[in-house]
């Protein structure tokens, strides 16, 4: 078990910058030392160089070109903070040089990349985690638990989505060096799939045991960024009547093994609040995060025409089923977002420390991220159904 582990940290923009000044930062003073930082814009790689000399005391190797840091011997571990199109590149030469990764999350391009995760995987040994944040939930890991207890009875189907304004992020693309921009502009899928789908693949036991058989997607007209733009902008503004490929709405549908169903959407173009929608439907109940309500049959059937009354009703069912990674957490709360990025990243340190392999592999990130490029396909294909590959090689019946 290592006492300190060194890292690398690739990608400061928007997340990169808001976890190093955060939880890594915290982390310094635990386990870790920022051994090097990297963006491929030298202002940036400049910056966090910069602030981890000024707020942490040491001085980090400071490089655009990835592969400087994959060289140095003494790094145990690389952070993937980049845009989406770099991941699986950075990450499968990260694991030829002996470097446990974490790997932020995205979609993928093609099915052959997430081949080459699951091949370098197996070829190198080394192991690569998926950050999927939201799997560290606090309703997400309580409703695993209530489903792992049998509370909803056996899960049927269960449904999520990427529902987030990011209009302003989109259209000032340009401005503020954003990779969304150039996807929305020339490319129609589900983008970002993994916020649900983690969450989601963990309670239907995806790759335990169960596995995604086939998807099928179709994606609305897009009209929200054009809108938004000449709104903003006014009406001369080159984006105002920008062909974007990307629809408003993508709704996908996957088909599992064990006859389960889920629907996904990605609604990031129109006006809305934010929500992941995360919803479980079982045989004894159900829970739905849009009303944060759970409704188990036989206690809740009187108010079948009266839900609001019981809208907020989960957190009676938190003193029984908080998961406890949660109730040890809620102890020392600190960190971003809820406390899910702290989850996350203690996970990943662990196992580098220990390791160890990570609770979200390549083959939970293969099968996650392909959604993004069958999810193209099928829209192409008019909604056509898509086989999803097995990445396991058959050993999903019995891992
Ligand atoms: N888990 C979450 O809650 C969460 C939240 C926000 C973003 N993210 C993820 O974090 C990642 C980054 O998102 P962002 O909003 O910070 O994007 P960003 O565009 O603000 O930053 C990405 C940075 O990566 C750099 N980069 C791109 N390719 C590179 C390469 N080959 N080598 C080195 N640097 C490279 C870019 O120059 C840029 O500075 C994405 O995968 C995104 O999906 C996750």
């Amino acid at each position: 078990m290592k006492e300190k582990i060194k890292l690398g940290i690739i990608g400061y923009g928007q997340r990169g910058s808001i976890l190093l000044t955060g939880i890594l930062s915290a982390m310094a003073d635990i386990d870790i030392q920022i051994a090097g930082v990297c963006d491929s814009y030298e202002d940036r790689a400049k910056a966090a160089q910069e602030y981890v000399q000024s707020n942490i005391g040491n001085t980090p190797v400071c490089t655009t070109d990835y592969r400087d840091l994959l060289s140095i011997k003494e790094i145990d571990a690389i952070l993937i903070m980049s845009s989406w199109e770099s991941h699986i590149r950075i990450a499968v030469d990260a694991m030829k040089a002996g470097k446990y990764v974490g790997m932020e999350v995205g979609g993928a391009y093609s099915l052959d990349d997430c081949w080459k995760l699951v091949n370098t995987y197996e070829s190198t040994g080394v192991p690569c985690m998926l950050m999927e944040n939201c799997c560290y939930g606090r309703r997400e890991m309580m409703i695993l638990r209530m489903a792992e207890e049998g509370a909803l009875g056996e899960i049927v189907h269960c449904s999520g989505g990427y529902c987030h304004d990011l209009r302003e992020e989109i259209t000032n693309g340009a401005e503020i060096r954003h990779y969304r921009l150039r996807n929305y502009l020339n490319r129609c899928c589900e983008n970002y799939p993994t916020h649900e789908l983690g969450p989601i693949s963990k309670i239907l036991k995806i790759n335990h045991g169960n596995r995604f058989l086939s998807l099928s997607s179709v994606a609305s007209c897009a009209k929200g960024l054009n809108a938004y733009v000449a709104q903003k902008k006014g009406v001369d503004s080159p984006l105002a009547s920008a062909r974007f490929a990307q629809g408003d709405i993508v709704t996908t549908t996957v088909r599992c093994a064990g006859g389960e169903t889920i629907v996904l959407t990605l609604d990031t173009a129109l006006p809305r609040p934010y929500s992941r929608g995360f919803t479980v439907r079982g045989t004894k109940g159900m829970y739905s995060e849009d009303t944060d309500s759970v409704f188990i049959d036989g206690v809740h059937n009187a108010y079948d025409f009266n839900w609001k009354t019981q809208w907020g009703n989960a957190e009676q069912y938190a003193e029984r089923y908080e998961h406890p990674k949660w109730q040890e957490y809620k102890k020392n709360i600190c960190g971003e977002h809820d406390g899910i990025d702290w989850l996350a990243y203690r996970a990943f340190i662990e196992c580098v420390k220990s390791e160890t392999l990570p609770p979200i592999d390549v083959y939970d990130a293969a099968a996650w991220m392909c959604v993004s490029t069958l999810s193209e396909e099928s829209i192409l294909l008019g909604g056509t159904p898509i086989a999803v590959p097995d990445f396991t090689g058959g050993r999903w019946m019995n891992r």
